[in-house]
Order: C-alpha cells, then structure tokens, then sequence
C-alpha cells in the first residue's frame, strides 16, 4: 500500500485526476471502475475541468460502478446512477453504451453472473477509485466473517443507513443494494482509495494498521499489489 496525505479534498482530486487523466491519454479504451459518494466528488470534478480544457477525452473509456440501491427505479434522483450522472457523465464526453451498472432491480445470481462476464470481456478494470464507510466497508461490503467473491444482494447495516439516509428526502433509503464482491474489487490492476474527515480515521488506521480481516473489508487492500490510499490529514490522523 502507498499511503499519502494531502492538506484538503481538493488536492486529492487534482492528485488522483491526473493519475486517471494520463493513464486515459496514454489508454484511450481503458477501463475504469468507479465510486459514489462524496469522497470521489473532488476527482470527479477535477476530471471535468481536465475534459473541459480540452486535455483529455473519454470518448472510448469504459466504466463500471461499484454498486446500486435495489428496489430504486435506475432513475431515481438517488440511485447511484443517477449521481454518475450528474456528477460525471453529463459533464464529460464518456459514451453512456461504455458504462457498465449493477441492476438493482435483477435477481441477484443472474446479475451477478453477468456484471462477472461483462468486466472480463472489457479486460478487467484498470484502475478502480474507491471510498470507505466508517466501518471499513468497501462498495457495500460491510464487516462480515468472510470476505465476498462477485457481485451480490447485501443487506445494508444500520451505520451505513445511518451514513446515507441523509439524501434521501421523499422516500425511505432501501435497506439492499447491489455490491461488486472484494474479489471482484481487489482484481483491479490498480487500485485508489480516496478517504477525508475524522469520521474515517480509525477505519483508515484499521485498514493500514490492523490485521488483514474481513471485519473490516479495507484491510484486504494491504494484499493488493498496487492500493493507493489518498488522505487528508484529518482521516490520517490516527495513523
Ligand atoms: P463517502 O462514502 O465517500 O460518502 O464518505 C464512502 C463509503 O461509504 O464507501
């Protein structure tokens, strides 16, 4: 694992846009494997002003996101759809036949088989930027006994609706989601983990400092061959 610590989230996005926006120039049909939430927000944004400068073009990357609500029509102003959407992919040239989602609203085993088929066929996933719950989960998955292989139907527990519920202000937040499984996730070639605020520190310390465990999902991330791990002082703190 390379760990950094930055001053702010904005210098993590520039940081970790550039890493992206060279390796799109350098790999024009790359494909990326992408993250929701606020920590990821910062490079997304950082991403646009490259694109918009004319310095990069993702015309012919493809991605694939890392989970989705169920029992949320793929519309929804909250699926995770809808936020790549807002967040990135109306703002940047990306092909929306290039993006790969979880369906939320399939049977699990088929879906889970296909998501499986449709990242091979595309190579596998180059570089996957990720986040991390307060828990140490990784997508949606949560602290466990065992560590998760594909795509599965994950009951989500009460910290991560305490975390989330926060967006949704019409209707209840689903309590299921859709989640790429750690083995999935941990065959990127390259992976960046994006963590900022006090709220994260001592998941970051866990997944830098404690035991490789799937009580905390993270930490699977020290056997990974090439894990970047970007921080701002405050989720470093502990470290
Ligand atoms: P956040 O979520 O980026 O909104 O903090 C990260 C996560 O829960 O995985």
């Amino acid at each position: 694992m390379e760990v950094r610590v930055f001053r702010n989230a904005e210098e993590i996005g520039q940081y970790a846009s550039k890493i992206i926006c060279d390796y799109v120039n350098a790999n024009p049909s790359c494909v990326l494997g992408l993250a929701t939430g606020a920590s990821p927000v910062p490079t997304y944004s950082a991403m646009i002003a490259e694109y918009e400068a004319g310095r990069v073009s993702f015309k012919n990357v493809r991605t694939f996101n890392l989970d989705e609500y169920c029992d949320l029509p793929k519309e929804h102003k909250n699926s995770y759809y809808s936020f790549m959407v807002e967040n990135l992919f109306s703002k940047t040239d990306i092909n929306m036949d290039n993006v790969g989602f979880l369906d939320g609203n399939a049977s699990e085993e088929s879906e889970s088989k296909r998501y499986a088929q449709a990242i091979k066929a595309a190579g596998g996933i180059d570089i996957q930027i990720l986040g991390i719950g307060r828990n140490g989960h990784i997508a949606f998955n949560e602290p466990s006994d065992e560590f998760t292989d594909e795509a599965w139907k994950v009951k989500l527990t009460d910290s991560t609706i305490e975390a989330n519920s926060i967006y949704f202000d019409d209707i209840p937040m689903p309590r299921y989601a859709m989640t790429m499984g750690i083995c999935s996730i941990m065959r990127a070639k390259k992976i960046i983990l994006i963590a900022t605020g006090d709220s994260k520190a001592q998941a970051v310390r866990d997944m830098i400092n404690g035991e490789v465990t799937p009580h905390c999902p993270a930490s699977v991330l020290q056997r990974h061959g090439d894990a970047l791990i970007l921080l701002d002082e405050a989720a470093a703190s502990l470290l």
